[in-house]
């Protein structure tokens, strides 16, 4: 939801901004600007509609210099994708310079105060009105005789703000010098030797400087060649601590893949592996989850457990609830992070909440863990940015090691998120006693060959499922069927294909077919069928039979199936003419094996038909607004 990179230091200030908004584009990517000064000609900007490369190609022909600058990749919330509308925004007097992640929820209150006082605005966007704030102020200071600096004259503007915000602002008359603010969307701010950065996120600006602060709400960052000042937004000294990052930049590299999307598939391995790493002992089988400021005598007492979360990580808190009510044996609601708040839910401090999210900054979850704090209840972050937002406010984090995920679509730290939903439920049921320690044990050694049988997927579904891209890249339509724990899956894998290929796709409950899907079915439309078996589970065999009826409902029709199955399973391929199998696993754990083939079907499909798998049109990493 937009991607703020910021430098001050002695290097040409291009490259350093340029290289980092590349690695910030998965945040947006409807335009993309910098703003430049320290060369003796003011501020320069360049702006470009698009993507990154249109900016760069503006670049090129029209170039700029400068010791200091700031630059935006934006994804349109107030105004139109177009130059104007991209960052960085203007005062009146083109000296002040502001870029901007968020909405101002009263900007046009503002900008109707400020019009009034002769501020003229070129934009649709929100973002213009903080700079007209701060030239105001630094006005409103000059008229009365006295010198303002820039960060007092930030402070004054966005105590004025409300909404969400995390801003970069520079001035023609402070050179060498970035103020920031952050309030709600991200913000850090790196460290490096005589040269500061400021960046939406790590990747930004992980080349240069591993050495950060992570700025928290209401904080605000002076930076210039000779160091950073960190206050609050009355002006008061603060202390953050430094935070060393710890991941290879090569983490945040494609590294020989077509795609980061196809990186991330293939990384599933290593990510639950890492997410499991630590917490589990095979010998007892006992789960450790230490992170917790939630006491067993809380966990024993919670009469009701409440997920919220946003896309593909609510699939994961849907999967996460057969895992819980299965082992613990609590009854668990989940909500999308969006409608939690608007239905006044019936939450008490013997719930206990779970929020779900890759980034830890996503606004709706956000709002629905305020919610649930401010109704006593306590909070369990499951999350993969270390130090988010939604990880600092809660009560307990049980981090997904996935690593960054940089392709738009989630795929390892859904799986990750998975595997961290099972280890919530197993240490549940351990601090509650619904399992006994040969069932522990049992389970944990089942999670912990995962890593090995997720290998064996990836290697066997790659080829099979390029080749059934050539297929069906061309079906308008696709429906993805699941039953039980197997239908979040479905749904999964529904959102992966409609959001990088754009082909309409829906996830049903099989059971539901019968109940008006079926009449959708025709030769034309592929179901993807989740049809995994655990022979040792007897749920899951009449499951599975279920299943084997609802397929046949489905060739009965003339409908095409392609099925994944369980690895020996040689009755399903005597009905249909796909299978893609995966190893067999506990039916708890299954998911995590069968949304691979899910996963590669997308990008294949999306690959062949020309999409860009990476950066799907209108969509953005982490959505920072509600
Ligand atoms: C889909 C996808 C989104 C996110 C959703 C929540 O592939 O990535 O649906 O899952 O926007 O994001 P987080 O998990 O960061 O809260």
């Amino acid at each position: 939801m937009c991607g703020i990179v910021g430098y001050v230091g002695t290097k040409p200030v291009l490259p350093v901004i340029l290289e980092g908004l590349r690695r910030l584009e998965y945040r947006g990517y409807d335009s993309a600007g910098i703003a430049v000064g320290g060369a003796g000609n003011g501020l320069e900007l360049r702006r470009a509609p698009g993507k990154l490369r249109n900016l760069e190609e503006v670049i090129r022909q029209s170039p700029i210099h400068g010791t200091f600058g700031i630059g935006h990749t934006r994804w349109a919330t107030h105004g139109r994708p177009t130059e104007e509308n991209a960052h960085p925004h203007r005062d009146c007097t083109g000296r002040i310079v502001v870029v901007h992640n968020g909405i101002v929820e009263n900007y046009l209150e503002l900008k109707r105060e400020l019009a009034a006082e002769g501020h003229k605005f070129v934009t649709e966007t929100d973002t213009e009105v903080i700079a007209h704030l701060i030239e105001q102020e630094l006005k409103s200071a000059a008229d009365s005789g006295k010198t303002m600096l820039l960060e007092d004259a930030v402070r004054r503007a966005v105590r004025r703000l409300t909404g969400a915000f995390a801003i970069g602002v520079i001035s023609a008359d402070e050179p060498d010098k970035i103020v920031a603010a952050r309030n709600g969307p991200p913000a850090v701010i790196g460290l490096g030797d005589g040269e500061y950065f400021v960046a939406s996120d790590v990747p930004g600006i992980l080349h240069h400087t591993r050495n950060l602060y992570f700025l928290a709400d209401g904080d605000m960052a002076i930076l210039t060649k000779s160091g950073v000042v960190l206050t609050d937004f009355d002006g008061n000294h603060i202390e953050r601590p430094v935070q060393r990052i710890q991941w290879d930049p090569i983490q945040a590299e494609k590294g020989g893949y077509k795609h980061f999307m196809l990186k991330e598939i293939f990384e599933q391995p290593r990510a639950i592996r890492d997410t499991t790493l630590g917490r589990i002992s095979l010998d007892t089988g006992k789960v450790f989850l230490d992170e917790m400021k939630i006491s067993d005598a809380e966990f024993r007492a919670a009469t009701k457990i409440n997920i919220a979360a946003c896309g593909t990580s609510w699939h994961a808190a849907t999967a996460g609830k057969f895992m819980i009510e299965r082992l613990a044996r609590v009854p668990v609601e989940v909500d999308y992070a969006s409608e939690f708040r608007y239905r006044d839910p019936i939450i008490d401090p013997a719930s206990l909440g779970v929020l779900i999210t890759q980034s830890g900054e996503t606004a709706d979850t956000l709002a629905a863990q305020r919610e649930m704090i401010s109704k006593g209840s306590k909070t369990v972050a499951i999350c993969n940015v270390v130090g988010a937002m939604i990880a600092r406010e809660a009560h307990g984090t049980i981090y997904t090691h996935a690593g960054p995920e940089i392709g738009v679509a989630s795929t390892k730290a859904f799986t990750a998120q998975l595997t961290a939903l099972f280890l919530f439920a197993m240490h549940l049921a351990q601090v509650r006693g619904t399992v006994t320690e040969e069932e522990s044990r049992t389970l944990i050694e089942q999670l912990s060959l995962i890593p090995g049988k997720l290998r064996d997927a990836l290697r066997t579904s790659d080829k099979e499922c390029e080749a059934l891209a050539r297929l069906y890249s061309n079906a308008r339509d696709f429906l993805f069927l699941g039953r039980g724990i197997h239908y979040p899956i479905a749904l999964e894998g529904a959102l992966k294909l409609k959001e990088i290929s754009y082909i309409h796709a829906e996830g049903y409950p099989a059971g539901e077919m019968k109940h008006g899907p079926n009449a959708l079915i025709d030769e034309t439309l592929p179901c993807v069928v989740l049809a995994t078996r655990d022979s040792t589970n007897r749920d899951s065999r009449l499951r599975y039979e279920k299943t084997l009826s609802n397929i046949q409902e489905v060739t009965a029709r003339s409908g095409k199936v392609i099925a994944v199955a369980t690895e020996g399973d040689d009755q399903i391929g005597q009905l249909i003419d796909h299978v893609l199998y995966v190893p067999d696993a506990t039916e708890l754990l299954s998911p995590v094996l069968e949304v691979v083939p899910l996963q590669l079907l997308a990008y294949h499909i999306a690959v062949r038909r020309g999409c860009d798998v990476d950066q799907p049109r209108n969509l953005a990493k982490s959505v920072t607004v509600e």
